[in-house]
């Protein structure tokens, strides 16, 4: 068993032998021992851009969860080793659209709609459902560009299916004036529209079931506790919470709009921060001068990104120095071209 401090001179010493061969991207999730060690730091938009740029490095450690390596994988030169420092580090929102779920979902409602429909997947997905995504004439979407491209798909086709995320699909298509009516949950169990079965004719946007199990726990009792107890305090969420939620918050945004909204905050002004837990503790720590509390007072943490710690960290790194590999990210050639289509329709947009 090594100590912090030996693994910590364990990484800074591959890092410095290896230098530009070893790139290191960062999510906001991560925690502090681990992103202390992050080359860039960044929002699901920002890593993927700068993954798909970086044609340097042999060695990318990607610290984040997997769908983000896969993507990394899908977007980065064939050269290019993407490696994930835990294979555990997964996304159950992710997880909750599943390539054979969806393969019928499209059935059952091309079947309804016709040739009137559009996919659209959150990166939050695997690189099977990209790739249908791509396959079909679909994009990729980010926190911080869903509304671009949303406009951009119901340009395309009067309808869009979004996948996985139905909270993100809804705050996205309400803030670009798309009435809820205009909108159904479609439910892989029993692979209906949830709801009204009138009025299908005029739904636009075929939300799929799925949530993140950390966003859903900012709930509405927690924001009416602080509208009550402390009308002055800004209440500041992520679109992956529920749509009552957004609708109550004063903003809502991507982890990049959270850190530049608290960025530019006024002395003094008091925050309640609706994202995962270990962000809104940095957030806490770097600005004294704020007042800063997490939307929930249990704070909320994405067990899934705390896989990756500091041991896992050194340990995949240690692996790299002697040429060694482990936790490889490969995407096989066919899934990963189509979901390159969705990516780089994305790309395009943004
Ligand atoms: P962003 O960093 O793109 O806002 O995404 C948040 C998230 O849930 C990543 O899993
Ligand atoms: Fe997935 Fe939610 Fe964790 Fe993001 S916060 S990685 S969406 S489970």
């Amino acid at each position: 068993q090594q100590s912090d401090e030996e693994l910590i001179e364990l990484i800074e010493r591959v890092k410095k032998e290896m230098e530009s061969r070893l790139y290191l991207p960062g999510h906001h999730y991560q925690k502090d021992e681990v992103i202390q060690f992050a080359d860039d730091t960044g929002d699901s938009l920002k890593l993927a851009q700068l993954s798909a740029d970086n044609g340097k490095a042999d060695y990318i450690v990607f610290c984040g969860v997997h769908f983000m390596a896969e993507t990394a994988d899908i977007l980065t030169s064939s050269h290019q080793l993407v490696i994930l420092p835990d294979m555990r580090a997964g996304c159950s929102m992710a997880d909750m659209a599943d390539y054979s779920q969806t393969e019928e979902a499209w059935r059952v409602l091309t079947s309804q709609y016709g040739d009137t429909i559009i996919p659209l997947t959150y990166v939050n997905s695997t690189a099977e459902i990209k790739a249908f995504v791509g396959r079909h004439g679909g994009a990729c979407v980010t926190s911080s560009n869903a509304k671009q491209i949303v406009k951009w798909a119901l340009e395309q086709k009067k309808r869009i299916l979004f996948l996985p995320d139905q909270h993100l699909g809804r705050n996205t298509a309400f803030d670009l004036g798309i009435p809820l009516k205009q909108m159904r949950v479609y439910n892989p169990g029993t692979k209906m529209l949830e709801g009204d079965q009138k009025g299908l004719d005029e739904v636009r946007v075929l939300l799929w079931k799925g949530h993140c199990s950390v966003h859903e726990n900012f709930r509405m009792d927690h924001v009416r506790k602080f509208r009550e107890e402390e009308p002055d305090r800004n209440i500041l969420v992520h679109p992956e919470c529920t749509w009552d939620v957004v609708q109550a918050s004063d903003y809502a945004g991507s982890t990049s709009y959270i850190i530049e909204k608290i960025r530019t905050a006024p002395n003094g002004s008091k925050w309640a921060i609706g994202t995962e837990m270990n962000l809104v503790k940095r957030l806490i720590n770097a600005n004294p001068h704020l007042d800063i509390v997490s939307v929930n007072p249990l704070m909320c943490p994405c067990l899934t990104m705390n896989r990756i710690d500091l041991p896992h960290l050194a340990w995949a790194l240690e692996c790299v120095a002697e040429n060694k590999p482990v936790n490889t990210i490969n995407v096989p050639a066919d899934v990963a071209g189509d979901g390159k289509l969705a990516l780089e329709r994305m790309l395009a947009l943004v």
